[in-house]
């Protein structure tokens, strides 16, 4: 029988100890996160997953016997990281407190040492700041996790995971599993594919999230779901997207909008009361998040995610330009032209003019070569340019392309609506609506950030939460020259639009909605169409035919045949949540195996080939190995 785990059993975690436990006997395990040799003891800080203690290692300990200076001994052979287990009596730091250990009153002065484990030389070390670049941290994961910051991290997720599952529990949710392997159905996210073996040619794809099933869910008449559930996309990645990611998901028969809002500020005070110990009602005084139409969110941030930690709106300034015919501005007019002459058609998106204002303040911030290095920023973006104007006391413009020529009227009515004063500086875009309001939104977070107005990265001890509400059910696609549903074709049109379905689709408006958190959407959702008569009308506006809409959707539309109660739902993007709840930089950050941008886990060397033997039995054909073959033919040739 081994000594130590069969015998000695671990009598406290690593952060437990302080100067009450003086004199006690205790048995820790973990690993050794430094050594020191120092006089004739050895030092070392012992560390698991709770935290750190001194131990100290003296061949002249009195009381013990040989065992000190038997464990004294192999102390001298430990290094970085191997995994020990020791017996040894607390002892007070007296003056040599160390105020950064909660356990810094104390050390532990060692008996008897058992090495479980030797390490080889981590390929960095483990400490709460390195800059270690992040492929050798995402190669050697399981080393990064040992760091704080990351025990940390995974400590919130567990958190949030109990408190979701509480809140739900409570509030009367049943929490059901939805299938992973789901029927591939064109539009939304692209798909992850599964090959089926037992049906040749058939493919599965991996659910980009459970919405078809949560609202069968709610026609099985199980009224409250939820789920805290893994989805798939196969999608360009971002900072703030994975391939695989989790989603705290939502459905609810019998509600409103308002009703799903309630139910998920509730979670939202929960965790940020629990996890960070914040009680949003101070700012909230309501214990209600605000509502912002999506059409005031464009226009005056030219995304559906602002981030409301700043001011600095946009103004639209397009009806100005058409009304006074360009204004002497000469790319204007080309704009104004088409709105007058017919071409374009103010309810379809088109091209505009935006500006926004950078107060005073903050422009004696910033020099004339810092301004001009924002041109860079929006070209890259896709933009042409960036047109400025610095506005003086009388309200003219200096130092600027566009003064010579614009009109009095123009420049005083675009003063007034953008609020401009002495000493501002306006910033313009104009084209293509949404590469305008793509530069302009990004413009508006960059300015804020270079301005200090909000920090690089992490929330900077804020947190601005916002729906974002009513938007059009469509969008038109240029395309195809078509209206597209904007999100899922099962969205719900606000009744009093039902009647501009067939007449006037870009005008109606949906019980579409998505919550907002500084700048980054992390949820969204909709009150769904259980109405066959309006959903068959909403279809048609679509111009999706009934066969079509069978292949898609055949199920959910005869589940809707027989009795759907009015449901409505929505998810939570729990990654990002953590995210930006622990100030982490990306999700990669809070999420313990993640993917590198390019989508691969580098730990594992996923995704690799498989075998041709693999592939047959799937009756799969690679491109790839094909390709091969018909090369090696050609060099035997
Ligand atoms: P949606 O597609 O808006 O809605 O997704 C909901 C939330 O999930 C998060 N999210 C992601 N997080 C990380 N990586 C990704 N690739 C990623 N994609 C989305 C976002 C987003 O707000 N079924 C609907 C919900 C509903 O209507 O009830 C849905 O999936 O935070």
């Amino acid at each position: 029988m081994a000594r130590f785990i069969d015998e000695l059993k671990r009598t406290h975690n690593a952060a437990a100890l302080r100067a009450s436990d003086e004199g006690k006997e205790v048995v820790l395990f973990g690993w050794v996160a430094s050594y020191r040799d120092h006089g004739g003891c050895v030092f070392v800080d012992l560390r698991d997953r709770e935290g750190i203690t001194q131990l100290v290692f003296d061949p002249n300990q009195q009381g013990h016997g040989d065992a000190p200076k038997v464990a004294y001994e192999a102390a001298q052979a430990v290094r970085s990281e191997w995994v020990i287990g020791i017996r040894g009596v607390v002892v007070s730091r007296g003056q040599n407190k160390n105020p950064r250990l909660a356990t810094g009153e104390i050390e532990v002065h060692v008996v008897e040492l058992t090495i479980f484990n030797k390490a080889e030389t981590p390929p960095f070390e483990i400490l709460d700041q390195i800059d270690t670049g992040e492929e050798k941290r995402l190669q050697y994961r399981f080393l990064d996790l040992r760091r704080a910051p990351l025990q940390h991290t995974l400590r919130v997720r567990h958190r949030i995971n109990q408190i979701t599952r509480r809140y739900f529990d409570d509030n009367g949710f049943l929490e059901l599993e939805t299938p992973y392997m789901v029927k591939y159905t064109p539009g939304g996210a692209r798909n992850f594919l599964v090959p089926s073996r037992l049906n040749a040619g058939k493919f599965f794809a991996l659910a980009e999230s459970p919405q078809l099933f949560k609202q069968l869910f709610m026609v099985a008449g199980f009224d409250r779901y939820f789920q805290i559930v893994k989805c798939f996309r196969d999608e360009d990645l971002r900072l703030d997207r994975q391939p695989e990611f989790t989603q705290i998901d939502v459905e609810m028969s019998f509600v409103n909008q308002d009703d799903v809002f309630r139910t998920m500020e509730g979670l939202v005070f929960g965790i940020w009361k629990e996890v960070l110990g914040i009680d949003l009602k101070e700012k909230y005084p309501s214990g209600r998040f605000p509502q912002m139409p999506f059409e005031e969110s464009m226009n005056n941030y030219g995304n559906d995610k602002p981030d409301m930690r700043f001011g600095m709106p946009h103004t639209d300034i397009t009806t100005l330009v058409i009304e006074q015919n360009g204004g002497g501005v000469s790319f204007w007019k080309d704009i104004a032209d088409k709105f007058t002459s017919g071409k374009y058609r103010r309810d379809l998106p088109t091209e505009i003019v935006k500006a926004l204002r950078i107060p005073a303040e903050l422009v004696a911030k910033t020099s004339r070569t810092e301004l001009d290095k924002l041109e860079d920023f929006v070209k890259g973006m896709g933009s042409k340019g960036l047109a400025r104007a610095k506005v003086d006391a009388t309200g003219a413009w200096v130092q600027s392309p566009l003064a010579k020529t614009i009109t009095d009227d123009l420049r005083l009515a675009i003063n007034a609506a953008a609020g401009a004063k002495d000493g501002d500086i306006l910033l313009f875009q104009f084209g293509k609506e949404s590469t305008v309001q793509t530069v302009m939104a990004n413009l508006r977070v960059h300015l804020a950030k270079k301005f200090g107005l909000i920090p690089e990265s992490g929330h900077g001890g804020k947190f601005e939460f916002l729906w974002v509400v009513n938007p059009p059910l469509f969008e038109y696609d240029d395309e195809k020259k078509t209206w597209v549903a904007a999100h899922h074709a099962f969205t719900r049109p606000h009744d009093e639009c039902v009647a501009m379905l067939d007449t006037d689709p870009g005008k109606v408006l949906c019980y579409r909605y998505d919550l907002v958190l500084n700048g980054f959407e992390i949820g969204g959702g909709s009150i769904r169409l259980h109405d066959p008569e309006v959903q068959a009308k909403v279809f048609r506006a679509l111009g999706i035919q009934d066969e079509e809409a069978r292949t898609k959707f055949g199920f959910l539309l005869d589940a809707l045949k027989f009795g759907a109660p009015p449901h409505g739902g929505i998810a939570i993007g729990m990654d990002r949540l953590a995210m930006l709840l622990s100030g982490a930089e990306s999700l990669r950050d809070v999420i313990p195996f993640p993917k590198t941008q390019r989508g691969t886990d580098l730990m594992t060397d996923a995704p690799n080939k498989v075998s041709p033997e693999q592939l047959l039995e799937l009756k799969v054909k690679s491109i790839e190995v094909e390709a091969s073959r018909l090369r090696s033919d050609g060099d035997a040739k």
